[in-house]
C-alpha cells in the first residue's frame, strides 16, 4: 500500500511493540499482531512489530502463533530496551503492573493497557507522567472489552452534559445471572464455566464480590463526570447472596436482576454504586444477557444512548488494545506525537450511599398471623418509606409461616436501613431473604 505522501507503509520504518503478558489477552493480540501484519501496516501507515513478549512461565505451552525468539520471561527486555517504542500491559493486577506501567512511561515508551485495577486506582498519576513526558497512555480495553466506550467519553460525548450511567460491565456476572435466571444453573458451576471460557478474572471473587464492575465504574464515571471516582469510593455489593427465588419473582413482576453499575449526578455529586437491581425487563439494559456489556448514557445533547457488546474475551478485548496501538503507530509512523495522556479534572464530590433514594423489593418470611403485616407498614412509615405494593408468595401451614414480596417507593438509603433494623426485632418477622434495590 502507498500512503497520501507517496511512500509505502511497509517501507516506512517500524514501531517496535513490547508486550507484557501472554495470557487469554496477550495471545488474541500477539495473534492478532503476527498474522495480520500487512493490514495493521496499512491501517497505522507503518509497519508495527512485536518484538518481545515477556511471561513469568516460559515452560508452559503456547499458542503457536508466537515464535519462541519473541519470549521472554525478563522483563528489563521489554522495558530497557531502548528501541521498543510501545509496551502493552496485559499481566493484570496492581503489582507489579503498576511498577512496570511507570517504568516503560519513565523510559519514554508510550504504554496501552487493558488493567482496571491499575487505572482505576493509579490512572491520573499515570495520566500525568505520561502527560508531563508527551507520551500516551491508552486504555480502552479496561472497561467493556471490545466495546468503544474511553474513546467516546474522551472526546465523542464531550459536549454533554452527563447526567446517568447506567451500565453492565462485568461479563462474567451476568453470564453467571443469565445462566442462572433463564436455566436455573447454580451458581458454582456456571461461575467454573464462566473462567473455562477466559471471562473471569485470576481471581474470580473480583467478579463476583463487585470489584471489578467497581473499578470499572470508577474509571467511566471519572471520565463522565470530569472527576476523579477513586474504587474505594464506589458502593459494592455482589452476587453471591441471590437466590433462585428472586429471579423468579422478579420476573413475575415483570424485572431482570442484573449487576448494575450506575454513577448519577444528584445535589451536587455523584453517586457511585455497584449491586444487583431489578431492572425492568422491558428496558434495553434488562434485556442485555450472557457475556455481553452494555452501558446507558443520559447526555443533555444526545439523550439516551446505549453501547452494547462482548465485555470479555480474548479476541473483542484483542480488539480494544490494537486499536489503541495503530493510533499510537499511526502518529508514531508519521514522524509524530500520539494523542497525550490527559491528565485530572478539577471534580464533583461523591455522594455517600446513605444519601441516594431509590426503590427497593425485600423479601421476608412473616408468622402467619394478624397484624404482622401492620407493624412492618408501621415499622417502615415511620421513617417515611411508603408501600407500594405486598405480595404473599408461599405460605406453609404446618410451620405457620408466610413469605411476601414488598416493592417500597422512593426512599432514602439510610431510612431504609434503619426501617430494616427495626423490622428485623418485629416478633412476627422470621427472616428478610433478600433486599435488592429496584432501578427504575
Ligand atoms: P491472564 O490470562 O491471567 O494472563 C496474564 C499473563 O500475564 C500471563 O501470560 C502471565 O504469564 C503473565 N504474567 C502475570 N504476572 C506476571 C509477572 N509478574 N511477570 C511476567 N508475566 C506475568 O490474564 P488476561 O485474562 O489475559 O487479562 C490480562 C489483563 O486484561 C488484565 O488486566 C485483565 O483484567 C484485563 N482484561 C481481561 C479481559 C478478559 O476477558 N480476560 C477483558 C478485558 C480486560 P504466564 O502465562 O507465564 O502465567
Ligand atoms: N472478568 C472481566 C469480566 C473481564 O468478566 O467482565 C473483562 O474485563
Amino acid at each position: 500500500m502507498t500512503t497520501a505522501q507517496g511512500t509505502s507503509a511497509s517501507a516506512r520504518p517500524p514501531v517496535l511493540v513490547g508486550m507484557l503478558g501472554l495470557g487469554v489477552v496477550g495471545s488474541g493480540v500477539a495473534q492478532t499482531l503476527n498474522e495480520q501484519r500487512e493490514r495493521l501496516a496499512e491501517q497505522a501507515g507503518c509497519p508495527v512489530v512485536l518484538h518481545r513478549v515477556v511471561v513469568r512461565d516460559l515452560s508452559k505451552p503456547r499458542t503457536p502463533a508466537v515464535a519462541h525468539g519473541q519470549l521472554t520471561d525478563d522483563t528489563a527486555a521489554v522495558l530497557d530496551d531502548p528501541a521498543i517504542a510501545v509496551v502493552i500491559e496485559l499481566m493484570g493486577g496492581e503489582e507489579p503492573a503498576l511498577s512496570y506501567i511507570k517504568r516503560a512511561l519513565g523510559a519514554g515508551k508510550h504504554v496501552i493497557t487493558a488493567n482496571k485495577e491499575v487505572m482505576a486506582k493509579h490512572g491520573p498519576e499515570l495520566a500525568a507522567l505520561a502527560a508531563e513526558r508527551g507520551l500516551a497512555l491508552h486504555y480502552e480495553a479496561s472497561v467493556g472489552g471490545g466495546i468503544p466506550l474511553i474513546a467516546p467519553f474522551r472526546q465523542s460525548l464531550l459536549a454533554n452534559r452527563i447526567s446517568a450511567l447506567h451500565a453492565i460491565i462485568n461479563g462474567t456476572t451476568n453470564y453467571m445471572l443469565t445462566r442462572m435466571a433463564k436455566e436455573g444453573v447454580e451458581f458454582s458451576p456456571v461461575l467454573a464455566e464462566a473462567q473455562r471460557l477466559g471471562y473471569a478474572e485470576p481471581d474470580p471473587s473480583y467478579d463476583v464480590e463487585g470489584t471489578d464492575a467497581a473499578f470499572k465504574l470508577a474509571i467511566l464515571a471519572g471520565l463522565a463526570f470530569h472527576t476523579r471516582v477513586a474504587p474505594e469510593q464506589v458502593y459494592r455489593e455482589g452476587i453471591t447472596k441471590l437466590s433462585a427465588r428472586d429471579f423468579r419473582y422478579a420476573r413475575e413482576l415483570g424485572y431482570a436482576i442484573k449487576l448494575l453499575a450506575i454513577a448519577k449526578r444528584a445535589n451536587g455529586a455523584v453517586e457511585v454504586r455497584v449491586h444487583p437491581a431489578f431492572i425492568a425487563e422491558d428496558r434495553l439494559l434488562g434485556q442485555v444477557d450472557g457475556v455481553f456489556n452494555a452501558v446507558e448514557v443520559d447526555g443533555d445533547l444526545t439523550g439516551r444512548i446505549m453501547f452494547y457488546g462482548r465485555g470479555a474475551g480474548s479476541l473483542p478485548t484483542t480488539s480494544a488494545v490494537v486499536a489503541d496501538l495503530i493510533e499510537v503507530a499511526q502518529a508514531l509512523g508519521h514522524g509524530g506525537r500520539p494523542r497525550p495522556a490527559v491528565a485530572g479534572d478539577a471534580g464533583l464530590p461523591i455522594q455517600p450511599m446513605d444519601e441516594v433514594v431509590t426503590r427497593y423489593y425485600a423479601r421476608m418470611t412473616l408468622r402467619d398471623q394478624p397484624g404482622v403485616l401492620a407493624q412492618i407498614a408501621q415499622a417502615l412509615g415511620d421513617l417515611q418509606i411508603s408501600i407500594a405494593s405486598v405480595i404473599q408468595k408461599e405460605s406453609d401451614s404446618a410451620a405457620q409461616v408466610a413469605e411476601i414480596v414488598l416493592m417500597t417507593h422512593l426512599a432514602r438509603e439510610d431510612s431504609m436501613q434503619a426501617a430494616l433494623a427495626r423490622v428485623r426485632l418485629l416478633p412476627g418477622v422470621v427472616d428478610i431473604g433478600a433486599v435488592i434495590r429496584v432501578e427504575d
